[in-house]
């Protein structure tokens, strides 16, 4: 087995367009996403034989809906519930819809008086008549069907996301503004807009797709052709917590129900949860026993430059367990939420696809 890593222009693949209902795939500022590179991936899997994929990160839920267009049966797996529920309404679901009767039922008055949300997050992230809105629509959410329920709730969520500056709940002041239409909009309004680019997501491709919300490392491997791995690796500086980030998203997900709020903080996040890729020190182990557990199935992996293990490392981990591995390397810019210089980091991206 040759275990040099040549990163050669051989490597380098020729960009396609995503799939055209891809190219529309409701957005999220999301860590690590996808989404410009979802081109490249597509050429990768149109070059491969499967039928059945794992999407085990899933995130913004693009990949996951890439195989789906691609025709696959797919599984997506996140171990947040919010990108799960995004996934359950965009990937699972091939074809039930919010109409208008659903979106004004869930604009209507609060049902019960629950103020969860304005009480907790006074004078943070939104003004109180987005808070109201969202205990109001919470009050009604239990009440609709599964599918129709995973969709209020993903657009409940894009409309929170798209409303934050940089997408993310690190910063407490809401009136920050930066004079982009979203941050002034009242959160109704973004909510009515996710609903109309979650429905048109919406397709049937015909196969069985599914969703799960756990742990990647504790999946059963059985009966997938190939395994799309985007794990969300450590960066040599900074982290790449995702609750830190997105708390605010994962708690409204579930309506804070079994959360625990960690009140001392300004932010009122909720407690991180471990991942063993996320931290320099666990990250070789945690790879190596995903990439044993997956070895009977094509891994396809997304990697950054900027991260840890190197690359050397990562493509040896994978022949330890893979005959063939191929590196494609893809020239990428990160939408990093936190700071300024992270955003504007120019890293590659590599593509290694284990047979
Ligand atoms: C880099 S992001 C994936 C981005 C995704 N491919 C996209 O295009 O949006 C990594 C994801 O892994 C999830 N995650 C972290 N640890 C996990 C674990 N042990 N099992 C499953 N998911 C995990 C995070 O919640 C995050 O959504």
């Amino acid at each position: 087995m040759d275990l040099s890593l040549d990163l050669g222009a051989d490597s380098a693949i020729v960009p396609l367009e995503a799939p055209p209902r891809t190219q529309r795939y409701p957005r999220l500022r999301y860590m690590g996403s996808k989404y410009r590179v979802v081109p490249h991936l597509a050429g990768i899997f149109s070059d491969l034989r499967f039928d059945r994929a794992l999407d085990a990160f899933s995130g913004s839920g693009v990949v996951a809906y890439a195989l789906k267009e691609m025709g696959k049966e797919v599984v997506a797996n996140d171990f947040l519930t919010f990108p799960s529920t995004v996934a359950r309404a965009v990937v699972e679901n091939g074809s039930t819809l919010l109409d208008r009767h659903d979106v004004e039922y869930l604009l209507s008055p609060n049902e019960d008086g629950r103020d969860f949300i304005a009480r907790t997050f006074a004078g943070l992230y939104f003004p109180s008549e987005d808070h109201a809105f969202l205990d109001a629509a919470w009050s009604h959410v239990d009440r609709l069907p599964a599918y129709q329920r995973d969709l209020a709730i993903a657009a409940m969520c894009l409309a929170a996301a798209r409303k934050q500056p940089r997408g993310v709940f690190t910063i407490t002041d809401f009136r920050y503004d930066d004079g982009r239409r979203n941050l002034r909009t009242p959160l109704r309004e973004l909510f009515v807009e996710a609903v109309r680019d979650l429905n048109r997501a919406v397709f049937d491709n015909g196969r069985d797709n599914r969703v799960s919300c756990g742990d990647a490392l504790s999946l059963d491997p059985d009966g997938f052709d190939l395994v799309y791995f985007d794990p969300p690796y450590a960066p040599p500086r900074d982290d790449s917590d995702y609750i830190k980030r997105y708390h605010f998203l994962e708690g409204l997900s579930v309506y804070w129900r079994g959360l625990k709020i960690m009140e001392e903080t300004a932010t009122k996040k909720i407690e991180k949860r471990f991942t063993p890729f996320a931290y320099k020190r666990t990250i070789r182990h945690a790879l190596a026993e995903l990439f044993h557990r997956f070895r009977n199935s094509t891994i396809v992996l997304s990697y950054s430059s900027n991260s840890v293990p190197g690359q050397q490392e990562v493509y040896e981990a994978l022949a330890a367990e893979k005959e063939h591995v191929d590196v494609h390397t893809i020239p990428h810019r990160y939408s990093f939420g936190t700071h300024a210089a992270a955003q504007r980091r120019v890293v590659d991206e590599y593509i290694f696809v284990g047979r």
